[in-house]
């Protein structure tokens, strides 16, 4: 079924969201790289709906700028004072005329929700052309939902608020999950009827329920067996709690998809992180944002990338690679930290304890140990002894330094950028480079060296003569 003509969406997130004790509005707390609203506008979005609104109030600037510049089609609807769900609902009043047949209504803060089950929903209502469709599930710890109140052949009667809720009531394990699909012209026509009668002195949008049962009208509830996809996020350890069962979501998914994954408790990997098959994630391994990591890699523990697109068959080792390009079949690690703005070729080694930044570097080449390169273009086949520096800040500007095809730099040698090391060219062991070394040349940059005879002997003599005196 193709609902994009008649679904509107209206997500309620103008609450302040106290219980987060944050500066920040509750729906932009991020759970796997992304606000909590992002989550549920995506799943939105893939339903294809006609246009999609949002009900804003708590800190409105600061969410209003976030849609702005991230899901600039959304409409952000104004909610001053914050009198409850049914409230925020009449915000959206004038905007009616524009939407479908369906009006989905999401909760700001219910971010594991996903499509398939919103899909189920609309279409329970739709095909059965009830007044709404009722996402609900059973939870043997009820306390705090609202309860969903049935008759004896089941038949919804209303939905009760806990606090407003008997005893009995209070018994009842399926909950609300404040998700619903509404008929457009029954939410239309009584929605301003809701009135304030109740504990909490709210318009609360679940006594429409009732509403539309007493005026004949029909429900029915869509119950959904995972009760976690419905949880809301109201302090810091649902939060942690619904980041856990997401980045479960997402690990099931790559391992699905061909992917190994060791220990996947302890590894953390963003939604928008595309890894291809065959490739081995090991423990503690963080992944975040645009990483792109190629077929038959393998990533080991506690490595951390972001950002970075990674070729096939490349391995790393505990490594931190950020905003950077690696190519296939690289050997990167253990212990390097890979800046941005890096690109490697094919075959490259990046060992152990490097640092590299804003340079390239080509087919082949390698930076085998504790080496710094900084600012620096790398031919193909060069080879860069340890404890290298490729030394290109002065205290006040940055310089670059290029290395071309097949040059060899011997070990502990100082690169003073700006400076060019030719094709083919050596550099001696313990250099000092100063200035440009031409093709094919040697550079050698110490003091001659001079050997005295028997002079660790009459050392050693020395220094017991002193300890004896
Ligand atoms: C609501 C439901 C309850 C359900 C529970 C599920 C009502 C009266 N109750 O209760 O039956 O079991 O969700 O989590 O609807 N919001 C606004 N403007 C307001 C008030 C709330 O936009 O004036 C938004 C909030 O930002 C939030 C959502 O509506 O995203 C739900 O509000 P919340 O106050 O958390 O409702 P609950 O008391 O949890
Ligand atoms: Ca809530």
């Amino acid at each position: 079924m193709d609902f994009s003509k008649d679904l509107s969406i209206i997500i309620l997130a103008a609450g302040k969201g106290k219980r987060m004790k944050s500066e920040i509005p509750k729906v932009l707390h991020r759970i796997c790289g992304q606000p909590l609203i992002y989550h549920v506008l995506k799943q939105a979005a893939s339903l294809g709906p006609k246009n999609a609104f949002i009900i804003i109030g708590h800190k409105k600037e600061v969410v209003r700028e976030y849609l702005d510049n991230n899901f600039p089609s959304v409409k952000a609807i104004d909610q001053d004072s914050q009198s409850g769900t049914g409230h925020a609902v009449m915000m959206a009043r004038h905007d009616f005329p524009d939407m479908g047949k369906n009006i989905l209504i999401l909760s700001g803060d219910s971010p594991l929700i996903t499509a398939g089950t919103l899909d189920s929903l609309i279409k329970l209502r739709s095909e059965n052309d009830l007044s709404v469709s009722i996402l609900t599930s059973i939870t043997q710890d009820p306390a705090g939902y609202g309860r969903i109140i049935k008759d004896r052949d089941g038949k919804v009667l209303k939905i009760v608020e806990d606090i407003d809720a008997s005893r009995e009531e209070k018994m009842i394990t399926e909950v609300n999950s404040s998700i619903y699909c509404f008929d457009k012209d029954h939410l239309q026509e009584n929605i301003d009827n809701i009135d304030i009668q109740n504990s909490q002195g709210e318009y609360y949008l679940t006594d429409i329920v009732e509403m539309l049962i007493n005026k004949g009208k029909r429900a029915e509830t869509f119950v959904i067996s995972d009760h976690q996809e419905t949880r809301g996020i109201n302090d810091r350890s649902q939060l942690s709690e619904a980041e856990d069962m997401l980045r479960q979501r997402i690990n099931k998914k790559h391992m699905k998809n061909g992917i190994t994954i060791h220990n996947p408790s302890s590894v953390y990997i963003e939604g928008t992180v595309q890894i291809e098959p065959d490739t081995i994630i090991e423990a503690s391994c963080f992944l975040r944002g645009d990483t792109v990591i190629g077929k038959g890699c393998s990533i080991g523990s506690f490595s951390q990338i972001d950002n970075t697109k990674i070729g096939r068959s490349t391995i790393v080792k505990s490594s931190v690679i950020i905003d950077a390009e690696i190519g296939p079949e690289n050997n990167i690690g253990p212990y390097s930290y890979i800046r941005p703005d890096t690109t490697t070729g094919k075959k490259v080694k990046i060992g152990a304890f490097c640092e590299v930044k804003k340079s390239s570097i080509d087919e082949g080449s390698k930076v085998p140990h504790l080496s710094y390169v900084g600012d620096t273009e790398i031919g193909t086949g060069v080879n860069i002894g340890a404890s290298s520096v490729m030394v290109n800040y002065n205290g006040f500007s940055k310089s670059r330094t290029i290395i071309e095809d097949g040059a060899f730099i011997g070990s502990d040698t100082m690169l003073i950028a700006p400076v060019r090391i030719g094709k083919g060219a050596i550099v001696a062991a313990g250099s000092v480079i100063t200035g440009d070394v031409p093709g094919n040349a040697m550079a050698i940059e110490r003091a001659k060296q001079k050997n005295i005879k028997n002079g660790a002997v009459k050392y050693r003599n020395r220094k017991k003569m002193d300890r004896e005196k």
